[in-house]
């Protein structure tokens, strides 16, 4: 009789091109989980092995029992092997609401409050298109002329994104999701061998920092900020995770600074550190 597997020992399934057991599976949710906070339950199986595997085919190995020791030893590859499994989807000026709440009622509040060094955090920036989004509907309501100065860090975990942010350009399928007013003024068409790209407008550009910061680790910010926007990240983190983040957040606000999360996320009332303004959109209390 064959060896009977453990549980936690069980083989793929015979079908499959690359071994990833049990005990593989939970040590890429311990791990994942610890390091940058995000939880996969077991329904996310299939979705870790098809991103993994293309791991695996790339250094031309069988099973991510190969793979672990790798990732523990190789801190360039550790960045890889993260990258791999964070969820990036974004696009320009998702959640319009945010962007008109922040043209129609921040721009009145913050000149009434006498800003004058407008800061802003796209925390979980993905390829940029939030933080490019938001300087051009800052664009569009004069802020870059009415304050002394406006800049707006955006931050992510997964480096390829980022590097991608850095850019500014992207396909020209994006201008779908850009709203018209947007268009012209902040954003340049490619030409030659850019044909088919858009890029942002260099001046807008430079008003945005793009660096790597691990919610989860230290937070080295020398200012608050009038705006955090973090959307469609903490859903990925558990209920403990968010709860400190939320905390954190509120600290590294300005006394009345807001902010906004992503439409399937909350603030739960018992923090009772914000006040709710409107449809996932929050002011320190
Ligand atoms: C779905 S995207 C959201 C992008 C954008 N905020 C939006 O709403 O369109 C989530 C981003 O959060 C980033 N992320 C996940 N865990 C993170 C962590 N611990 N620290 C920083 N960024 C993280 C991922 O790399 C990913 O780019």
């Amino acid at each position: 009789m064959g060896r009977v597997l453990a549980q936690s020992e069980k083989a793929a399934p015979l079908n499959q091109e690359f071994e990833l057991t049990d005990k593989d599976f939970k040590f890429i949710q311990w791990f994942m989980h610890k390091n940058v906070g995000i939880f996969f339950s077991d329904r996310k199986r299939t979705m870790v092995y098809g991103r993994v595997s293309r791991q695996l085919r790339r250094l031309g190995l069988k099973r991510f029992s190969e793979y672990r020791p790798i990732i523990e030893q190789d801190a360039e590859e550790q960045l890889t092997f993260i990258n791999c499994l964070t969820t990036n989807k974004t696009q320009f000026f998702r959640e319009y609401h945010h962007f008109e709440f922040m043209e129609k009622v921040l721009m009145k509040e913050w000149r009434e409050q006498g800003v004058k060094r407008l800061k802003i955090w796209s925390a979980g920036c993905s390829t940029g298109e939030e933080p490019y989004s938001f300087i051009a509907s800052l664009h569009w309501s004069n802020a870059l002329s009415y304050f002394d100065d406006v800049k707006i860090t955006a931050t992510d975990l997964d480096t390829k994104v980022l590097a991608h942010a850095k850019t500014g350009v992207y396909s020209d399928e994006a201008i779908s999701s850009i709203p018209n007013k947007y268009l012209k003024p902040c954003f340049v068409r490619g030409v030659g061998q850019h044909q088919g790209q858009i890029k942002c407008k260099v001046g807008l550009q430079k008003r945005i920092l793009f660096h790597r910061l691990n919610l989860l680790e230290e937070w080295k910010f020398e200012e608050q900020f009038d705006l955090i926007s973090c959307r469609n990240v903490m859903i990925y983190f558990d209920k403990q995770t968010q709860e400190k983040l939320l905390k954190r957040f509120h600290q590294h606000l300005k006394p009345n600074g807001v902010l906004f999360i992503g439409h399937s996320e909350g603030v739960p009332a018992s923090l009772d550190i914000f006040h709710h303004l409107g449809h996932t959109i929050y002011v320190k209390k």
